[in-house]
């Protein structure tokens, strides 16, 4: 039997895991989105960490901060609005909430693809008038990973760390990835992944004991005896869908069969749309990464009655 470590070892049912959040119901990336996560029955969130200018660990998605914060309004006129062009103090002065609640606002097809699919029902019981008040209210911040931590410790969630491209830093993001989670003694809480598979043989140089995704949006040859060679502990395929996909295809789901069968987790993301969830969980998937962790829940639930 393969010996995976934690949090990934068997017999914990299919984990749903948060992406970037409950990124559906709240503001990406943000504590009140992993809030939201664990309201809506998620044991793990996913997020995705970054290195500041002056070297702090912080969470956002994109290479620029233009998209999910106010950053052109409160620094005009800056050559670069990328992450890394900012200090720690610049970036919290920033509001990461605002644009959800613009975003909210427009008819369904005008929004981003992810929230597409939001139906008003949702949208009505998941996003309450109070809590458009407090996205709104400016005070939304991005978080430090180490205040990310501290509320999964608060909690008792596990996190997904997604290491994003740090071109010139990649060693630093690892190693200070690695220093704060043995710090703060998170290793059986915490599973690593990322696109650059190189990242994860420089983590498991620096610690042998935290849980490694290997990410990919490819298919990978030989996928057994590659997972083996990074010592990982877990595959992180794309599936697919965001509502306008017809749903997983059949070879896909071949892959993750074959991948399960060898002992394998399979996490798969994005997965939003139930039925495509549905056929992942009847599979045999360990988790499925979810915008909509909801709906995630409704299909577990529907296994378990
Ligand atoms: O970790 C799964 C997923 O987050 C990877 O893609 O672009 O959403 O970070 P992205
Ligand atoms: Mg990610």
């Amino acid at each position: 039997m393969r010996s995976i470590r934690l949090p990934l070892k068997k017999g914990v049912g299919v984990l749903n895991i948060a992406h970037r959040g409950a990124r559906a119901f709240a503001p990406e990336n943000t504590l009140v989105a992993f809030e939201k996560a664990k309201c809506l029955g998620s044991q793990m969130f996913e997020i995705d960490v970054r290195l500041s200018k002056d070297g702090a660990l912080v969470v956002h998605h994109d290479e620029t901060l233009s998209r999910c914060t106010d950053v052109q309004t409160k620094f005009p006129r800056r050559d670069s609005y990328d992450v890394w062009d900012f200090t720690v103090d610049e970036l919290m002065q920033l509001d990461a909430g605002s644009w959800y609640i613009k975003q909210l606002m427009l008819p369904s097809l005008q929004r981003q693809a992810f929230l597409q699919t939001l139906t008003e029902e949702e949208a009505r019981e998941f996003v309450t008038i109070q809590a458009r008040d407090v996205f709104a209210s400016g005070n939304i911040k991005i978080p430090t990973l180490k205040q990310t931590l501290e509320f999964a410790v608060a909690a008792d969630m596990m996190v997904n760390i997604e290491l994003k491209p740090q071109p010139g830093k990649q060693e630093d993001l690892v190693a200070e990835v690695v220093k704060l989670v043995e710090w703060m003694r998170m290793e059986h809480k915490i599973l690593i992944s990322s696109f650059d598979h190189h990242l994860l043989r420089e983590l498991r140089q620096l610690n042998k004991t935290i849980a490694i995704g290997v990410l990919t949006s490819q298919s990978i040859m030989n996928l057994n005896e590659y997972l083996e060679s990074l010592d990982a502990d877990a595959y992180h395929p794309a599936g697919y869908s965001d509502g306008d996909v017809k749903g997983l295809q059949k070879l896909k789901l071949n892959e993750f069969a074959v991948t399960l069968e060898a002992g394998w987790p399979v996490n798969v993301w994005t997965c939003n749309n139930k039925e495509d969830i549905r056929q992942l969980v009847t599979c045999g998937v360990s988790g499925v990464i979810s915008d909509f962790p909801n709906r995630v829940k409704e299909v577990i639930d529907e296994f378990i009655s």
